[in-house]
This record gives structure tokens, C-alpha cells and sequence, in this order.
């Protein structure tokens, strides 16, 4: 009697344990949330709170965007795309305005969450930027669309679709109000003020300045008074930083992952190895791995064939160690990153994303509970912050549309309310 009662809760515990197969999940009976996203330009945190936007008072004293401007979203976006002061170099044809539709799924691991949007391009853009052999070299081919060199015709658009959303729970000071605008900065990639390398790297020591929160400086508004490693360190065993997940069309989506990174003095991935890497080998100059002839048809890419066929290169699957001695011609060309699964933290987020006429469905899953220093863990009862972010047809840092902050409650009350599986 014991041993059926023992076989049975163990029973119960594995079915309670176990994690819906996503691909069976019934979307059609969960309810979607259509989240407004807009071109924000050069709409940065200091641009916001100077007298230059009609709303500083009520930014300076952290009431929401949404407050004033709930419903302006396609106003807001259709002014700032077409060009002007908040954005110096307009992309024609860019969209002002997205409509990504929202689903939410929870059960007792995992957290599911479902995205569809249309995209500008009538093709899914899973390409990214190449290396390609012009005789002596390997050189950069292709650019995002904001860069110079794309904008004056020397090289073709050429970057990856993304979905990106920002996860706070409630520890991030006004991140509820303001959202993903808190981390935009004067000085960051593409925006007024870009630091020099040189500088970025006497007082970040990286190559950029990139997404970071008012509390690790001294001066929000100055991104080189960057606070100490200790204090940045206590901010962040506080939970004083947001969770950035990024699921990327090129980099991340053949392996079945999105990235599991974070923002705080500047926008970090998380501890682990991340679904790509760099394809260059920089000392001898060369990229590292070259394509498997027996797996891609061809041991290289050419600039004909972009756009044509799957470019992926993926470790252990159609890519083999490059050989010097292959007999490379000029135009040849090979990925600049290759894709690997991802280890450690920086592997939570798993995804699954398809392309179908015009539109992006993407699954994501996250587990709950997440017990990592670097992650904001969902849980049953929770109510978080998130902003979400789509960067479409060839193009990164502020070529996004965005979001205001939305709330996401898993089995609590919120703008997006997260379905218990049974
Ligand atoms: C107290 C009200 C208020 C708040 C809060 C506020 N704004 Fe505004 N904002 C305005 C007004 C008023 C305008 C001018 C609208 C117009 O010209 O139609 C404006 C204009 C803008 C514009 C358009 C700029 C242009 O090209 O003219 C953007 C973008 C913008 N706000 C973003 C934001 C964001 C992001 C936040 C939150 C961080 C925010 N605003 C908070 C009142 C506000």
C-alpha cells in the first residue's frame, strides 16, 4: 500500500516537473496582446530630459511615457523616421511603426513566449556580414544600413533580423515608467556624441560605448563616470540591472537559441559560452573555420549567391577548420561568425523562430526560476517590466522600433498575462 502511494506522488511529482513541448502548445487558444512599437531615432535620456523635448518636466520626474503619449505611438514614429533632429541620417522606406503580437504560456518550467511581426523585406533577413577575399585580404562585406559606408553605396545592406525584449522585476529604479529609454545614452554606437575607440577603451576598456543604466554613473548623463567595480559589483548582487534576451534571425536561430545577456554599465552577455563566435583569427588574419565542400556544396559563399541559400556556418555541422591552402580566388567569401550551441547562463533562452509569408513567428522559452547572478528569474505570481525591441531589414543599434514598457504577469494581473499550460 505504501509503495503504490510512494509510486504514485512520484508519478504526480515527474508530471508536474515535466515541460510542455512547445510545438504542441495550442496558441490559437492563448490570448495575443498587439504591442505598439515605434522608430525612437535619437530620442535618448538626455534628449528626453532636455528643453528640447516638450515632455523634460515629466521625464525628469520619472512619470511613464506612456502617460503622454499612450496611442502616439504611429504620430511619434512617422515625425522621427522621416528625418530631423532626432534622426540625422533617415533610411528610406523604413517602417515608423510595428505592430509585434504577444503570446504568453507559462507551466511549472518554463516560461513561453510567442512573437509575430511583418517584416519590411519580403525575405527573412538571416544574413549577416561576410568576410570576403579580394586577392591579399579578408575584408568586411556588407554593413548594417545606418552605417556610412552602406548610405554612400560602397557596401551593400547586409544584417540580421532580431526580437529583443528587457526584463525588469521591479529592481531597476524607473525602469517601469521609462523602460528600454533608460538606457540609451549620448555616446553610445549611432548616436550623438559616439565615443573615439580610444576613448571607450581608457575608461570602459572596450572598443564602443554601449546600452547602460543611470545608477553605474556618477553623472547619468555622462557615460564616462562610470562608478568602480565594487559598486557596480554590489548594484548588481542587488538586481539593480535588466535582463536582455535577444533572439537573432542569423546568429542565434539555427541553433535553436537567443541570447541570455544583460545591461548594466554596459550591455553584457552572460556568463558561458553565447551561441556565436568570432570567425577571424586574429593573429594570422584568416577566418577560422570555412565551410564543409561535402556538407555546403562549396568550401566558400560568393556575393552572387547572397540571399540565396542558407549562409549558416555552423561548428561540427557543415564547417571544418580553414585551409590556408584551398586555393582561395578574390571574392570568396565566409561567415564572420560562426554559430556553436551556447554553454552556462548564457544558454537559458532557447528559440525557435520561422518566416512565412511577410511575417516572423518566434517561440521563445525561458526556464523559470533562473538562479543565475546574471538573470532575472520568473516565477509563478510575478509581475515584471519588459520592453521589447524588433531590428528589421538590415539593420542594428537605434534602426529599431520599440516599445513602451508593458507589464508581463505569470498568473497575476498585467498587460500581458501569461497562460498556465495544463
Ligand atoms: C509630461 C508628458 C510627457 C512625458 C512624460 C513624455 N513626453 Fe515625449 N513628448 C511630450 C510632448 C508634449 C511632445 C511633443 C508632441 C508633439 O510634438 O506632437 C513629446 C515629444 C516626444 C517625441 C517626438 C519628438 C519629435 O520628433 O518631435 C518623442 C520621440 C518622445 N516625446 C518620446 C518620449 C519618451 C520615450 C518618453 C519617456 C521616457 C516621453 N516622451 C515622455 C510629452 C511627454
Amino acid at each position: 500500500m505504501k509503495r503504490l502511494w510512494l509510486a504514485a506522488a512520484v508519478t504526480l511529482a515527474m508530471a508536474s516537473a515535466m515541460a510542455a513541448d512547445p510545438a504542441k502548445i495550442n496558441w490559437s487558444k492563448v490570448p495575443a496582446t498587439t504591442v505598439p512599437l515605434f522608430y525612437p531615432g535619437q530620442s535618448s535620456y538626455e534628449w528626453l530630459r532636455s528643453d528640447k523635448h516638450p515632455g523634460a518636466q515629466g521625464v525628469q520626474a520619472n512619470l511613464p511615457c506612456a502617460g503622454c503619449h499612450e496611442g502616439q505611438q504611429k504620430k511619434l514614429g512617422a515625425k522621427v523616421v522621416k528625418g530631423g533632429a532626432l534622426e540625422p541620417t533617415p533610411v528610406k522606406g523604413k517602417d515608423a511603426y510595428k505592430e509585434l503580437k504577444v503570446q504568453a504560456a507559462y507551466d511549472d518550467q518554463n516560461a513561453y513566449l510567442r512573437f509575430q511581426w511583418k517584416t519590411n523585406a519580403r525575405r527573412p533577413g538571416i544574413e549577416y556580414p561576410y568576410y570576403r577575399f579580394d586577392g591579399k585580404e579578408w575584408k568586411v562585406y556588407g554593413e548594417p544600413r545606418l552605417n556610412k559606408a552602406v548610405r554612400e553605396g560602397k557596401q551593400p545592406p547586409i544584417y540580421e533580423d532580431r526580437l529583443t525584449l528587457m526584463i525588469d522585476d521591479g529592481k531597476v529604479p524607473v525602469f517601469a515608467a521609462q523602460g528600454c529609454w533608460l538606457t540609451c545614452h549620448t555616446g553610445e554606437r549611432d548616436m550623438p556624441g559616439e565615443a573615439s575607440k580610444a576613448d571607450a577603451q581608457k575608461v570602459l576598456k572596450r572598443n564602443d560605448v554601449r546600452k547602460y543604466l543611470p545608477l553605474t554613473r556618477t553623472n547619468p548623463s555622462d557615460w564616462t563616470t562610470v562608478k568602480s567595480d565594487e559598486e557596480l559589483a554590489k548594484l548588481k548582487a542587488e538586481g539593480g540591472f535588466v535582463d536582455l534576451v535577444q533572439w537573432r534571425a542569423h546568429r542565434s536561430n539555427p541553433v535553436g537559441g537567443a541570447d541570455d545577456g544583460f545591461v548594466l554599465q554596459y550591455r553584457l552577455f552572460d556568463k558561458g559560452k553565447n551561441h556565436f563566435a568570432s570567425n577571424m583569427d586574429n593573429e594570422k588574419k584568416v577566418p577560422k573555420l570555412m565551410y564543409d565542400a561535402r556538407k555546403f556544396k562549396s568550401k566558400a559563399t560568393t556575393a552572387k549567391d547572397v540571399r540565396k541559400r542558407d549562409p549558416f556556418l555552423i561548428k561540427d555541422v557543415n564547417a571544418v577548420a580553414f585551409d590556408p591552402s584551398a586555393g582561395w580566388k578574390e571574392g570568396d567569401m565566409l561567415p564572420r561568425y560562426y554559430l556553436q550551441p551556447a554553454e552556462d547562463s548564457a544558454a537559458d533562452n532557447k528559440a525557435k523562430g520561422t518566416w512565412k509569408n511577410g511575417t516572423w513567428t518566434v517561440v521563445l522559452i525561458r526556464p523559470l526560476g533562473l538562479a543565475n547572478a546574471d538573470d532575472k528569474a520568473l516565477k509563478d505570481g510575478g509581475v515584471y517590466s519588459v520592453g521589447f525591441a524588433v531590428h528589421d531589414d538590415n539593420i542594428t543599434t537605434r534602426g529599431h522600433q520599440v516599445s513602451f514598457v508593458k507589464t508581463l504577469g505569470f498568473g497575476a494581473k498585467a498587460d500581458i498575462r501569461a497562460v498556465k499550460l495544463k
